[in-house]
């Protein structure tokens, strides 16, 4: 039996193959479907959670790395930088086709918890492997200015 907290929320795992990625234990094991496949390869950062407040490619991290520790995923209703970035991505509308945006949204919240107010440059440089086909890239940048300030 593995122990792991997933916002908030702790679960005993039971015959999950420690090398599962972290993406499928929480999309196909627990039906936390928020957070999204992408490029499956650790590329384009759909799949970001936290763990342990660090950013991390949920599709490229095996769950054993995540025994005994916190996992934070774009269905927490409870985190604070989540919840305030929430509010300032629909202020300024950012979202398109929202499919990468869960994985956006985790890696702002980690940039904020390590650094309440970065620089434009900071930001550019801690989003910059989140891909966005839809290239709203300038919208994100600004929704997390919004909430550094
Ligand atoms: Fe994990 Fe693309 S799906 S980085």
């Amino acid at each position: 039996m593995n122990t792991i907290f997933i916002d908030n929320k702790k679960y005993e795992l039971k015959e999950i193959p420690e090398d599962t990625p972290v993406l499928w234990v929480l999309r196909d094991y627990l039906d936390l479907t928020g957070t999204k496949f992408g490029c499956g390869v650790g590329m384009c950062g759909a799949c970001t959670v936290l763990l342990d407040n660090s950013a991390i490619r949920s599709c490229s991290t095996p769950i054993s790395q995540a025994y005994g520790k916190k996992i934070t995923t774009i269905e927490n209703k409870e985190d604070k930088e989540l919840n305030s970035l929430r509010v300032a991505w629909k202020t300024h509308d950012v979202a398109q086709c929202g499919y990468c945006q869960p994985g956006q949204l985790m890696n702002a919240t980690s940039l904020l918890k390590s650094n309440a107010k970065p620089s434009k440059e900071e930001i550019i440089t801690s989003m910059d492997g989140n891909v966005c086909r839809c290239g709203t890239y300038n919208k994100i940048l600004t929704a997390i200015s919004a909430v550094a300030k």
